[in-house]
């Protein structure tokens, strides 16, 4: 089924130069980017749309990093896209994520894991919609 996924790349994959790396992997892999934006997160948009770990210890920590420098947000569209991405990006933890993720190939440290990408199709939505407007969002073919 086609899906689209809310993926991020965070701070420390801007501020690393991995953008191009990263992106590459997507359009490699065949999947459709279908909105991009850089943009330095605020606080607001941050806290909602990590709400669901408002408890955790690392919390605070996490919204301030996000908001610290610029992220690349975007929308990426294609067949299964949701849990093909989660594929591609890799365990949470950098250091237990397998070799050939993003994470993995690119990361060490949890609070700084490159990317974020949606976990299931109601929070794909729901991201989606936080940090996208529905005119955003491109409709076009592409070639195989
Ligand atoms: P992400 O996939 O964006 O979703 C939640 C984020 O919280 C996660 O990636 C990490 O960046 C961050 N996170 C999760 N667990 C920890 C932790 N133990 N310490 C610091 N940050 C964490």
């Amino acid at each position: 089924m086609i899906e689209r996924s809310f993926v991020m790349m965070k701070p420390d994959a801007v501020s690393r130069r991995l953008m191009g790396q990263v992106l590459s992997r997507f359009e490699d892999k065949g999947l459709k980017i279908v909105a991009m934006k850089l943009r330095q997160i605020d606080e607001d948009l941050a806290k909602e749309h990590y709400g669901e770990h408002s408890e955790k210890p690392f919390f605070n920590g996490l919204v301030e990093y996000i908001t610290s420098a610029p992220s690349l947000t975007m929308v990426i569209e294609g067949d299964d896209a949701i849990s093909v991405i989660r594929k591609m990006v890799g365990a949470t933890n950098p250091k237990e994520a397998d070799m050939g993720t993003i994470r993995g190939d690119f990361g060490m440290d949890t609070g700084r894991n490159i990317i974020h990408a949606s976990d299931a199709p109601e929070s794909a939505k729901r991201e989606i919609a936080l940090f996208f407007d529905k005119e955003e969002i491109c409709d076009y073919s592409m070639s195989d």
